[in-house]
């Protein structure tokens, strides 16, 4: 069986949502209390096993870049300053035995197109795909759990969860066979409540077999405009099996302003440093 080694993060999207915030910087790069969405994305993939971890940039991504690089000026102040906790937290965002890639995604054509261009890194391989702005507080973490059912059915696997009825044009929508996981038979991108075949959506976590590559390659642009992966999956799905996964863990969607303060409370609330102060302000407005 091939191991999943290598995950995808597509970061070059526009983040309208949140300008001007994201005018200069990534969406990706906003902080949940003290660590940015993409470095939770990342630590989720360690935990996962991933060793290749695959960005899909676009313009105003160099701070990503940097995110994960050796910062020199930064540690040496820290070292000259005696303040070797720092020192130690920046040196650890990521482990020794992990390559970063870049690929440069050269207009924002879609997901599905974001996805596209990691094939020259990815070849022959199943890899994962994380959405870092759907950031899931989850135990083992959902990437992990994902890559478990890879090594007991090997194949691809969405991670999905139940939302709204009224919530389905925000999605890609899949109706399975009923079983967990259930075997996906139909999969929509952003239906409209009426026509969305049920309620069960696919969030930001993906695991997936080389050949959706082929499909990619060939499908038109779909909603929106733009090459989406959901159009890939629904191709893939007619020729390989493709299992829908609920995965265990509370999911935040940081794309969207309530969502992202929505994450920032539960883990403020719940972080070391500032946790219990935190909570107990919280209580007292
Ligand atoms: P979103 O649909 O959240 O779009 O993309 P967005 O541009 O980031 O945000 P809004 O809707 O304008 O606020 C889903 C994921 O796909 C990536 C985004 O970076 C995000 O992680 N993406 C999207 C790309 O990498 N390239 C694209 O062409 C489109």
């Amino acid at each position: 069986m091939k191991r999943v080694r290598k995950c995808v993060f597509p970061v070059a999207g526009m983040g309208s949502r949140f300008l001007p915030a994201t005018k200069a910087s990534p969406k990706e790069m906003m902080p949940v209390v003290d660590k940015p969405l993409i470095q939770y994305a990342v630590e989720e993939a360690v935990a996962a096993g991933i060793i290749d971890m695959i960005f899909i940039t676009g313009r105003n991504k160099r701070s990503i870049e940097d995110h994960f690089d050796k910062a020199y000026e930064v540690e040496a102040e820290l070292l000259a300053r005696g303040k070797l906790e720092l020192l130690e937290l920046v040196q650890g965002i990521i482990p020794k035995h992990i390559n970063c890639i870049y690929i440069r995604q050269p207009e924002a054509l879609g997901l599905g197109h974001a996805v596209l261009c990691a094939e020259p890194v990815v070849n022959d391989e199943p890899f994962a795909v994380i959405l870092a702005d759907d950031l899931i507080d989850g135990e083992p973490p959902a990437l992990r759990q994902m890559a478990q059912v890879y090594g007991k059915h090997e194949c691809s696997v969405l991670g999905v969860e139940e939302v709204p009825r009224e919530n389905t044009r925000q999605y890609g929508m899949v109706q399975t066979d009923g079983e967990e996981p259930g075997a996906v038979r139909a999969i929509v991108e952003k239906p409209s409540p009426e026509d969305a075949p049920s309620n069960l959506a696919v969030v930001g976590r993906y695991i997936l077999s080389p050949r959706i590559f082929h499909h990619l390659a060939t499908v038109q642009a779909g909603a929106g405009g733009e090459i989406q992966l959901t159009d890939g999956i629904a191709a893939l799905m007619l020729e390989e099996k493709v299992l829908a996964y609920r995965f265990k863990g509370v999911r935040y969607d940081c794309g969207s302003k309530l969502g992202y303060l929505q994450a920032m409370v539960a883990y403020g609330k719940k972080h070391p440093e500032v946790g219990a102060e935190f909570t107990a302000y919280l209580k007292s407005i």
